[in-house]
């Protein structure tokens, strides 16, 4: 018979709770004082949900060791919450890697999106894949990610651009949210691209006359969960006012909206994203200052995606003034076969190194404002009772060696705990 009580993790060196309860984003000033316990304990539920979490000598005289299914001893480790990774695009067929090279060897995204690569070479790839072949591919990254820290992930469909392929895409999403412990919000990105052969205003018909009224059908049915909606808003993309539309069809459906904006160009993504009230917007490497100020004000997140500035040598988003200006700064790692990194501990590392984060920024950057951009820090992102026992257990006596040993996290990571259950 199972006990009261799922897991107690007693005796970390450090247990890091980012903030104090109740706070659901922080901002460069809380940031500040991340709260930090030395010597701590946790107590997670048969419900998968904290308990308790404090000095290790207070949770002892209160909780009893047999009450729990599990007990780890977290000597000489540090305890942190499980790392939320805001931005990904994991469900594809065919990699890039030729690409790669032709980055490398000058072309500029653009150059290579022009020429029917990039997120076209990926469209024709993922529209030919079955959904079991898309399926196992899903599974294998996710568990990849996991294995590196993450236990809360957007996923984004968007290689579709037609609705068949988009719905293939949200529904194997939807069979990875039923069957793995990795908690998932997902997104519908339909606007992702033009579609070859279509103009921005017929794309944006399709969408807005097929593509999200299949989409409302099935989540009144319940078939289908989707959280956010997304666009890529961008010079021969999606311009300001295809984008707009869309974004409030979608949030008409009940969706978050959260789409890529300001990447390439200033498109005045932001300001329009704040005035939708959007919960987040991804990139932002062209943001102007009235975008961020637009952005502070309506307490939109700014999802930063370190890994895209650095592999498409863009400017570093401004990460600095953002904070300074008070936005609610996140990270996401942007998976997808332009970037392929599955770790946000190197994405922790180049926010700080690459865009002049500090250690406590890009952690609170990776759990709570992460968790907040995807609407999800009421429940996920911090070591509060009463939210998801998501955790991490480090092999190492300061915290901040997440961030500083730079790659090989299957050394460092000991644990990766999900509602109470190593994974
Ligand atoms: O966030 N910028 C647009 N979308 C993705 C890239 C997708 C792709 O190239 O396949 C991004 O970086
Ligand atoms: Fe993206």
């Amino acid at each position: 018979m199972s006990r009261p009580y799922r897991l107690l993790v007693k005796n970390a060196k450090q247990l890091v709770l980012i903030c104090k309860s109740s706070e659901k984003f922080l901002t460069k000033e809380g940031i500040q004082n991340l709260c930090v316990i030395e010597n701590g304990s946790i107590v997670i539920g048969s419900d998968g949900l904290i308990k308790a979490v404090g000095p290790a000598e207070t949770i002892k005289s209160q909780y009893a060791e047999a009450l729990f299914d599990k007990v780890i001893d977290a000597t000489g480790m540090c305890v942190l919450p499980g790392l939320v990774d805001a931005h990904t695009h994991p469900v594809w067929a065919g990699d890039r890697v030729h690409e790669f090279a032709m980055k490398l060897a000058g072309a500029t995204y653009m150059d290579v999106h022009r020429a029917g690569g990039g997120i076209h070479f990926t469209v024709e790839h993922t529209r030919a894949a079955t959904a079991s072949d898309l399926l196992a591919s899903l599974r294998s990254r996710l568990v990849r990610m996991q294995r590196a820290g993450t236990t809360l992930v957007e996923c984004k469909s968007g290689y579709g651009l037609e609705l068949q392929t988009e719905l293939k895409m949200l529904e194997v999403i939807e069979e990875v949210r039923r069957s793995l412990p990795i908690n998932i919000s997902s997104t519908y990105c339909g606007a992702h691209a033009v579609p070859k052969g279509k103009t921005v205003a017929e794309a944006t018909e399709d969408i807005l006359q097929v593509q999200l009224p299949r989409l409302k059908e099935k989540l009144s049915a319940g078939t289908l969960r989707v959280d956010n909606i997304d666009v890529f808003c961008e010079q021969g993309v999606f311009d300001l006012s295809s984008t707009r539309s869309i974004l409030q069809a979608g949030k008409q459906m009940g969706l978050n909206i959260n789409f890529h904006g300001d990447e390439l160009h200033p498109m005045n993504s932001a300001q329009l994203g704040a005035e939708l009230g959007a919960l987040a917007i991804s990139h932002l490497e062209e943001v102007t200052d009235e975008g961020i100020a637009a952005m502070a004000k309506a307490k939109t997140a700014a999802v930063l995606l370190p890994t895209t500035a650095y592999i498409l040598r863009l400017p570093q988003p401004r990460a600095r003034d953002m904070l300074d200006a008070g936005v609610i700064v996140a990270l996401g790692s942007d998976f997808n076969p332009n970037a392929y990194c599955c770790s946000m501990p190197i994405v922790m590392h180049l926010a700080c190194v690459n865009m002049r984060m500090s250690m406590p920024e890009a952690l609170a950057a990776a759990t709570i404002n992460a968790a907040y951009a995807l609407g999800r820090s009421h429940t996920h992102g911090s070591l509060e009772v009463n939210k998801h026992g998501d955790l991490l257990l480090l092999n190492a006596t300061r915290w901040e060696h997440l961030i500083y040993q730079l790659g090989g996290h299957q050394e460092i990571i000991r644990y990766v705990v999900i509602k109470g259950n190593v994974v």
